[in-house]
């Protein structure tokens, strides 16, 4: 099969090439979807001035070119040089019969696998993820999915904050509490009382304040009881990420965490590699790089700090080992920070460094996926009454207690409507938050996120409720339907057409690294579904329509449920 609208660019590129030479080959054909045909290309008003004739007479040329190709009924220039191309039934058909019958339905796998580490979730050692943890997290296990399926070669990094000066403080504080104590207080999950405690000391109890500080020391020198009571933390804060990310459908492991303390033992051979290229200077006392092009509000040049005044090092020299780390050892060719529009400056500070040390050169890329805020309804972050940041665990809670009660009157069976709401709360919260463009922020709404009708996770699942409720009535078995399909009524040709574009979708979202545009278009295909539904009688129909009509439900069907597992949203099989 082909997609429509890659076909429909190599024919206009063809009938430039044939009207106006070769070298016009390769001219963006700008295919667009149109409101008056299939499609229109604009390329005829991009050509005119340098070929020297008026927009019309060249989409007019063109047009005449498209005539007769059997994938296009008629090609008809309108206003000031736009070509409308509507594609032939047939055609579609063909296409549509060639995806019903491709296990990958039209999704290719990339022509150049890439080694890509996705850096996202951002979790940290004794804290719990609060609201502001879901979107890096969600965004980013999707694009990790996408870019699995497309065959590249991902490498999930959780950049785990698990080193640094707070855990002078929590191992002192652990130590005061009891080893046993502790592990009772963690493996409950409740870091945030822990934390606090230890921190309320630290400011109030001078002594403390000191131990923990000679603490830190120890630690960083590897001291044996030190590092023991540190393994317990994040011990503790594993089997907490492992839990939450489970229920989430997140698919980052033990193994896929790239923790700060991975990177420690690099960090002076940072610096030194630095240093030789000339790239460090100390200023006031601490090791400094200033990549070009970054300055403060006062014009002043910022700095990466490599090393402290006091010999310590920090998130930024972690942050320079990391990114060195994945491009000369792993041998990325992408590297793609899912990762807070706060952060930034910070991360593009990091990739021009790396990029005046050598490491990323030409043949490999760094792009910040930018996330922006989700916020409670004043635009503010998401806090509990007490002020603190909200957690995830709470958020996820209240998703599903939402979820249970919109569908609670559908079953009587307690256990099954538990195991619904768990996927319909799960699905509408990672859904609202994927079918934003990732860089927006936006207010978190359960009303809206929850509601049956709409761009929202309840809705695509129930599109695929639905058809899978066809064929259980049918008493078939969709992955066995074969069609063909043939398209009669403008909803069925409508529908095939949205189908046919599921692998245009996938790639846009790996090469782009936005999950939005995947949900915008599953929610397209649903949409186009639900007309086909109402206009369409199924299993009443009968002969060769039933069977075509079948055939578009089963299609419909797996490029749902394959599309929101790319998303990793859950399909419950009935709602
Ligand atoms: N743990 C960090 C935080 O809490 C986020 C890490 C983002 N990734 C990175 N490579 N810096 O802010």
């Amino acid at each position: 099969m082909t997609d429509p609208e890659a076909a429909l660019g190599l024919l206009v590129q063809h009938a430039l090439a044939e009207e106006f030479g070769g070298e016009f080959a390769a001219a963006d054909p700008l295919i667009r979807p149109s409101g008056f045909a299939d499609y229109q290309s604009n390329v005829a008003m991009s050509l005119a001035r340098r070929l020297g004739r008026p927009p019309r007479e060249v989409a007019d040329l063109i047009a005449k070119g498209l005539d007769g190709a059997s994938a296009v009924q008629t090609a008809e220039v309108s206003g000031p040089g736009f070509i409308n191309i509507t594609l032939r039934d047939s055609w579609l058909a063909e296409q549509a019969n060639g995806q019903l019958a491709d296990s990958r339905m039209g999704v290719a796998t990339a022509g150049q696998r890439q080694r890509v580490v996705v850096d996202y979730s951002g979790p940290n050692v004794a804290k719990e993820l609060h609201a502001g943890h879901l979107r890096p997290t969600v965004v980013g296990d999707a694009i990790v999915r996408v870019l699995e399926y497309l065959g590249h070669d991902v490498t999930r990094a959780a950049h785990l904050g698990d080193w640094g000066t707070p855990f002078g403080m929590l191992i002192e504080h652990a130590r005061d509490v009891g080893e046993q104590a502790t592990y009772d207080q963690l493996a409950a999950g409740d870091f945030t009382a822990f934390y606090q405690a230890a921190r309320a000391k630290f400011e109030t109890d001078p002594a403390f304040a000191d131990r923990s500080r000679r603490r830190l020391v120890e630690l960083q020198a590897g001291e044996p009881q030190s590092m023991q009571l540190w393994r317990l933390l994040v011990d503790d804060s594993m089997a907490y990420l492992r839990t939450l990310y489970a229920r989430l459908g997140i698919t980052l492991t033990d193994a896929d965490m790239a923790p700060e303390s991975f990177y420690h033992p690099m960090l002076a051979d940072v610096n030194a590699e630095l240093e030789e290229r000339g790239l460090a200077v100390i200023s006031d006392g601490a090791l400094c790089t200033f990549p070009p092009g970054f300055t403060g509000r006062d014009g002043r040049p910022l700095p990466l700090m490599l090393r402290k005044s006091d010999g310590g090092y920090g998130y930024d020299t972690t942050d320079l080992a990391a990114i060195r780390y994945r491009l000369r050892d792993l041998g990325a060719t992408r590297l793609i920070y899912v990762v807070g529009s706060e952060q930034h400056q910070h991360l593009e500070m990091v990739f021009e460094t790396a990029r005046q040390a050598g490491w990323l050169t030409g043949g490999a890329s760094a792009e910040h996926a930018v996330i922006g805020l989700m916020t409670g309804p004043g635009g503010q972050r998401l806090k509990t009454r007490s002020g603190e940041q909200v957690k995830l665990a709470d958020l996820i809670d209240e998703a599903v207690e939402r979820a249970g009660k919109v569908i609670a009157d559908r079953y009587d069976d307690p256990q099954q409507r538990s195991q619904i709401a768990e996927a319909v709360g799960i699905g509408a919260l990672k859904y609202g938050d994927l079918s934003v463009a990732r860089a927006s922020s936006y207010v978190l709404d359960f009303n809206q996120l929850l509601g049956l009708t709409g761009n929202t996770g309840p809705y695509l699942q129930y599109a695929a409720a639905r058809i899978r409720s066809i064929f259980q009535r049918a008493d078939l078995d969709p992955a066995r339907v074969t069609g063909p399909i043939q398209l009669g009524t403008p909803a069925e040709r409508a529908l095939a057409l949205q189908l046919l574009g599921f692998g245009r979708a996938v790639s846009d979202t790996a090469a782009t690294a936005e999950p939005h545009k995947l949900a915008g278009y599953l929610f397209d295909v649903a949409s186009a579904f639900t007309t086909f539904y109402e206009q369409c009688p199924v299993l009443t129909a009968e002969g060769e329509t039933r069977v075509s009509r079948l055939a578009l439900c089963a299609l419909t069907l797996r490029v749902l449920t394959t599309g929101l597992s790319l998303l990793g949203i859950p399909v419950p099989d009935r709602m």
